[in-house]
């Protein structure tokens, strides 16, 4: 039997180690014993955006980039989009299995009561001017949430988590909508519990129940955005979250994440690049600009999908269920010949570009009357409920400390203060 270890020798002092091989990785602790002397840090390894670092142990989502392969708890995303729903996907994340009937009832219930804001935060609004970005209020949201939910500080009590975790996945949409209803001068609504999770939303944004296939567009929306391992914004909520910092603050920090272009904000880039195309015509010669290197195709390219994105197939189906409903945006054929032109461009072949999930995203949140500030909104809402399993996970888990990065510092050696005055 070959012996899973990883045979190093170090030829600057000629000295031969012998590292453990578990779950196709090594410790980088375990590189720290390779020394030139005793004096020695040790070796470091050098991963800047974490290209090939696992920083923890995980058994909640799954993907293969290279297969377009994408599972919750083992469930492949497309069976779960076609057969169930939302708030069924969030009790899998965090607990691991899906629910029975009555597990799903009680689930419910509990998130449909912890769906209002509380009462203290009636003025929470106020201070902000009409065109905030939705974006902001939330982030903001979620740190008031945090000075009066005190109790959430209790992040080692289980009991103390269930419960931020209900409210946690609960009032994200609730704040969601606020935002949405704030920069339009309406007044708020309040959730209606007999109404499903995305009809209720649906409901709170527009005053009126919807089109019963518009929230089950809206609905694989939120089952496709629920989780995607350790991407920028959750890697984000563990960090925070392993300062021991209550949930709502580390939900703040990872919308702030998630906020980003190059994250949630992608979608909305999408659809500014639709427009400025403009027409089908207008393709070729933008193309050839993104190979020139004058800007990206945005909705295309990922850090682990180098395949189609399973996400991206599901929401072209939905795209169309939609526009069924609504009407064709004209920006669909531009955005459906760009995919054709790229998929068989040489440049995005070599690159393994495909589209993502942002690609027609944007596309669908438009038809359902949303302006394209409500969309990284639209990302968070879900994702809140993947954040706050990935941090429970962490919190139960005996291996994780503070987080706390290495540098390689190249700075200046110790030198010596030198006074104002004598300086040149
Ligand atoms: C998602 C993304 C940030 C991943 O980036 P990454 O893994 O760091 O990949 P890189 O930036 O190293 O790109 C690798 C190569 O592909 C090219 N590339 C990547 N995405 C591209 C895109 N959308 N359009 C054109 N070229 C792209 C890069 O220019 C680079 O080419 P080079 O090797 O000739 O320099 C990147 O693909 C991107 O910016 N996409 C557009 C934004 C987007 O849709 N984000 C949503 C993600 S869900």
């Amino acid at each position: 039997m070959p012996a899973d270890t990883l045979t190093i020798t170090d030829n600057r002092t000629g000295k031969t180690y012998e590292i453990a091989i578990k779950d196709e990785t090594i410790k980088a602790v375990d590189l720290r014993q390779i020394k030139t002397d005793a004096e020695d840090f040790g070796l470091m390894t050098y991963d800047p955006a974490y290209m090939n670092t696992a920083s923890c142990k995980s058994r909640i989502t799954f993907i293969d980039g290279d297969k377009g392969i994408l599972n919750y708890r083992g469930y492949p995303i497309d069976q779960l989009a076609d057969d169930g729903n939302y708030l069924e996907t969030a009790y899998l994340l965090w607990h691991g299995e899906l629910p029975n009937a009555a597990q799903l009832a009680e689930f419910t219930t509990s998130i449909n009561a912890n769906l209002s804001l509380p009462d203290s935060f009636d003025n929470f609004y106020n201070g902000w001017g009409r065109d905030a970005h939705p974006m902001s209020m939330l982030m903001a949201g979620y740190a008031g949430l945090a000075s009066i939910y005190t109790d959430s500080k209790k992040v080692l009590d289980a009991e103390s988590r269930k419960k931020q975790i209900f409210r946690g996945i609960a009032q994200s949409m609730t704040l969601g909508a606020y935002g949405y209803r704030f920069r339009k001068s309406l007044p708020f609504i309040k959730p209606d519990p007999s109404l499903s999770f995305a009809g209720n939303f649906l409901y709170m944004l527009f005053g009126k129940e919807a089109d019963p296939r518009l929230v089950r567009a809206v609905d694989i929306l939120f089952i496709l955005h629920a989780d995607h391992e350790q991407n920028c914004s959750t890697s984000t909520m563990r960090l925070v979250g392993s300062s021991q910092a209550d949930p709502f603050s580390s939900l703040a920090a990872a919308a702030a994440a998630l906020y980003g272009p190059l994250h949630g904000g992608a979608n909305e880039a999408v659809l500014k690049m639709l427009r400025q195309i403009g027409s089908v015509d207008n393709i070729p010669g933008f193309i050839e600009k993104v190979k020139a290197g004058e800007g990206r195709l945005m909705g295309f390219g990922h850090r682990v999908y180098k395949n189609y994105d399973p996400r991206a197939r599901i929401i072209k189906q939905a795209a169309e269920d939609v526009f069924e409903v609504t009407g064709k945006n004209p920006l669909l054929d531009v955005a459906s010949e760009l995919e054709k032109i790229a998929l068989h461009d040489e440049y995005f072949i070599k690159r393994k570009l495909y589209p993502n999930v942002d690609f027609y995203s944007g596309l669908i949140y438009e038809a359902l009357g949303f302006p394209a500030e409500m969309f990284t909104v639209l990302f968070a809402i879900p994702r809140a409920s993947g954040w706050l399993s990935q941090w429970e996970e962490m919190i139960c888990d005996e291996d994780q400390k503070i987080g706390r990065p290495r540098q390689i510092f190249l700075g200046e050696g110790k030198r010596d203060y030198v006074p104002l005055a004598n300086r040149g």
